[in-house]
C-alpha cells in the first residue's frame, strides 16, 4: 500500500500524453490519498437545490469516511454538516435523502436546529453547555441552483466559479426544476476512469449510439477547448445573441469549464428522435435548438443543461476500483409525466450511455488489473480533455502532497 512518498515519486515520474499507471488505478494507498488530498480539499458537486425545495429538507453524502447533510434551514439558506452526532458521534441520518423540523439524533434523541445549533439534550447536568456542542459545519455554497461542498478548513477560491455558473445557468431557472428521475449505479473501474472516458468521445462512436444521435464526437466538443469550428462558433453567436451565455469559459486552474454546444442537425434534446422530451421546458431558454450546455467542475461532475430540461451527473469513488455514478434529470416543477413528458423517452439516451459508459470503464479497469498493462499513449486529436484533466490530477495531487504545484516541484 503506497505511503505519500511513493505517491509523490510516482507521480513526478507519470509520462505526459500516457495513461497512468496501473498503481494509480488500483492502489489503496493511493487511493486514500486521492480522497484526503482532492476529495477531501476541492470542492465538490453535492446536489441541486431543488431537491431540498423546502425547510428541513435534507440530503446525505457520503465521500470516504465523511459523512455529510446538506439542509435547507427555517431561514431558507443551505447549510451543510459533518453527519456525526456531537454526543458520541452517532450519524444522525441513515437515509439519502428525507425532511425533519430538527434534525434528531437516533441514538439519545439529541435534536438539532436546522442550523446545526443543539437546541436538546437530556440531562446532561448543570455544566452542559449546548452552544458547543453544535453540528460541525462543513463549507456550503450555490450557484445557478446546484449546491456545492468543500471539506478543507479553508476552501479553495468559489467566487470566480460561482458568478460564471450563475450567470450561464440563469436562463435554465433551476429553481423552477423538480427531479423526474434519478439513477445512480456503481462502475467496477477507479474514479479516474470515469472521468477520464467522460473527458473524451474517442469511444462514442463505437459505444453510443442512441447519444450519437444528437451529440457529435466532433473532439473538440467534448475536449480541451482551442481553436473551435465554425459550427460552433456560429451556434455561439446565435445563442448569445438570443441573451444565452454561451461562449467557452475555463476556470484559472482548468478545474472547471462551461460552454454551450450545438446538438447534431439543430437537434433540440437527448432524446432518440432529437425532438424535445418536455412540453412544458424548464428555464426560458428562447430558442429550442440551442443545444446544450456543458458544465465540468472536476472531480466529480459533469452535466448538460438543455432547453427543455437538464441531466447532472456526480461520481463518488467508493474503493480504488469502484465508483458510484448518480443521474438526476430535472424538470420544470409544473411538468406532469404522461402529460407533458414520458418519462423513459426523457431519459432513455443518458440511462443507455450511463450503462456502454460502465461497460468500457469496466473493461478498462480489468485491463489495468492485468500485471502486463503498461501505460499508453493517448490521442493528442482525440484525448486532449483526458490530458488535460491528468494535468489537472497531478498538479491537484502533488500541490497536497507538497503544497506546490507541479512546475514548482519539479
Ligand atoms: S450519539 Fe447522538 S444522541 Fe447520543
Ligand atoms: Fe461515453
Amino acid at each position: 500500500m503506497m505511503r505519500e512518498a511513493d505517491a509523490l515519486s510516482l507521480l513526478m515520474t507519470e509520462r505526459t500524453g500516457y495513461s497512468l499507471s496501473r498503481a494509480c488505478y488500483t492502489d489503496s494507498g493511493l487511493f486514500r490519498i486521492e480522497m484526503e488530498r482532492i476529495f477531501g480539499r476541492e470542492w465538490l458537486f453535492a446536489a441541486p437545490a431543488c431537491e431540498i425545495a423546502g425547510a428541513g429538507d435534507f440530503v446525505t453524502l457520503q465521500i470516504g469516511d465523511w459523512g455529510v447533510i446538506v439542509v435547507r434551514g427555517a431561514d431558507g439558506a443551505i447549510r451543510a454538516f459533518h453527519n456525526s452526532c456531537r454526543h458520541r458521534g452517532s450519524r444522525l441520518c441513515s437515509v439519502r435523502r428525507g425532511s425533519n423540523p430538527k434534525l434528531v439524533c437516533p441514538y439519545h434523541q439529541w435534536t438539532y436546529e436546522l442550523d446545526g445549533r443543539l437546541l436538546w439534550a437530556r440531562d446532561m447536568g448543570p455544566d452542559f453547555d449546548p452552544a458547543r456542542h453544535g453540528l460541525h459545519p462543513v463549507h456550503c455554497r450555490e450557484a445557478g441552483g446546484l449546491v456545492f461542498i468543500c471539506l478543507a478548513d479553508t476552501p479553495p477560491a468559489f467566487d470566480a466559479f460561482g458568478e460564471q455558473v450563475a450567470r450561464y445557468l440563469a436562463p435554465h431557472r433551476l429553481a423552477d426544476a423538480r427531479i423526474a428521475h434519478e439513477s445512480t449505479i456503481v462502475e467496477n473501474g477507479n474514479w479516474k476512469l470515469v472521468i477520464e472516458n467522460n473527458r473524451e468521445c474517442y469511444h462514442c462512436a463505437g459505444s453510443h449510439p442512441s447519444l450519437c444521435r444528437t451529440y457529435s464526437d466532433d473532439p473538440l466538443i467534448t475536449g480541451s477547448g482551442g481553436e473551435m469550428p465554425a459550427a460552433v462558433s456560429e451556434h455561439w453567436v446565435r445563442c448569445e445573441a438570443a441573451g444565452l451565455p454561451s461562449t467557452f469559459v475555463l476556470g484559472p486552474d482548468a478545474g472547471w469549464r462551461l460552454a454551450r454546444m450545438p446538438l447534431m442537425g439543430r437537434a433540440e434534446s437527448f432524446t432518440m428522435d432529437g425532438q424535445v422530451a418536455v412540453k412544458r421546458p424548464l428555464g426560458e431558454v428562447p430558442i429550442r435548438d440551442a443545444g446544450t450546455l456543458l458544465l465540468f467542475h472536476y472531480p466529480n461532475t459533469w452535466n448538460h443543461f438543455l432547453s427543455d430540461h437538464a441531466v447532472v451527473f456526480r461520481v463518488t469513488p467508493l474503493t480504488p476500483t469502484t465508483t458510484e455514478v448518480t443521474t438526476k434529470w430535472l424538470v420544470h416543477k409544473d411538468a406532469v409525466e404522461g402529460v407533458d413528458y414520458d418519462l423513459k423517452r426523457l431519459t432513455e439516451v443518458w440511462t443507455h450511455t450511463n450503462d456502454e459508459d460502465r461497460r468500457v470503464v469496466e473493461e478498462n479497469q480489468i485491463g489495468i488489473n492485468s500485471p502486463a498493462y503498461v501505460p499508453g499513449p493517448y490521442s493528442a486529436v482525440q484525448e486532449a480533455g483526458v490530458m488535460q484533466f491528468l494535468d489537472w490530477y497531478r498538479e491537484t495531487m502533488l500541490r497536497g502532497l507538497t503544497g506546490r504545484g507541479l512546475v514548482a516541484a519539479e
